[in-house]
């Protein structure tokens, strides 16, 4: 096993094992607003509220780390027009939730190029990382601006880097050494991913990170997830036989 793959909860009593981490691809918002004849930002709006249902499912059920595919790489060629209004979103839920997230213990992590965010959002991101440093209940990771080959470009250049200044040897390089070098660094890797509105891809998220994921489709659009809906992932999550390679 490497550093990143760690068994879900040690289950002495028999009982099922919650997942550590659960990673959510939010998908669905355009449809479920044009379902009903409306703009697509009121889709977003709509979606920024079922991230409060999916993280209070997540720390009821007991998971410790709950990672959130808020806006990808390639978001950022959407018009102009929906990329202020998630921004927008963004912003209004880092500035209205934090102190909400900080008094139920939740610690806030965000992972992407925050190079490309404006300034604003990145004090933010600044100032609520730091204000929940020290929450252990569940850790929420916002994935902003990522892309996972652009996260899995960058390790690589820094590991190419500290070779070539000779500060590190090639024979040096293996798994952990490279999840250092993530921006999920630290984090364990997903037990299950979840991804809603009936697409079934990946689409640039975590796949380093995923190797050894369960995967779960639903049909779900994002707005309509609810704390249910996450208890009822948790319990079909807790139905799958997971070797991770190995014979049973
Ligand atoms: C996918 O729906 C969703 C997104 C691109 C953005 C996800 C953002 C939120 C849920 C709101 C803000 C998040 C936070 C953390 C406050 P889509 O627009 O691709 O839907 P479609 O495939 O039906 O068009």
């Amino acid at each position: 096993m490497t550093a990143g793959i760690q068994p879900v909860s040690e289950n002495p009593g028999g009982e099922v094992a919650t997942p550590r981490h659960v990673a959510i691809i939010m998908d669905g918002n355009g449809r479920w607003a044009s379902q009903r004849g409306l703009p697509r930002s009121a889709g977003h709006k709509r979606g920024a509220e079922a991230v409060r249902e999916a993280i209070t499912g997540a720390v009821k059920a007991g998971v410790g780390y709950l990672t959130l595919y808020a806006f990808s790489s390639e978001n950022w060629n959407r018009p102009a027009d929906e990329v202020m209004d998630l921004m927008g979103l963004l912003k209004l839920y880092l500035s209205r939730e934090i102190r909400s997230l900080d008094k139920q213990g939740i610690r806030l992590r965000v992972i992407g190029r925050r190079s490309r965010l404006s300034r604003d959002i990145n004090e933010m991101i600044d100032k609520a990382e730091e204000m929940t440093r020290d929450n252990r209940r569940m850790t929420l990771v916002i994935a902003l601006s990522y892309g996972s080959r652009d996260e899995i470009i960058d390790a690589a250049r820094a590991i190419a880097t500290a070779v070539v200044e000779g500060r590190e040897s090639i024979e040096a390089i293996d798994e952990a050494r490279f999840e250092s070098a993530l921006s999920t660094h630290g984090l364990p890797d997903p037990d299950l991913i979840i991804r809603t509105s009936g697409e079934q891809r990946l689409s640039n998220f975590l796949l380093w990170q995923a190797a050894y994921s369960e995967f779960l489709f639903l049909d779900t659009l994002w707005p309509d997830f609810t704390e249910e809906t996450f208890a009822a992932a948790i319990e079909e999550f807790q139905g799958r036989d997971r070797r991770f390679g190995a014979r049973p």
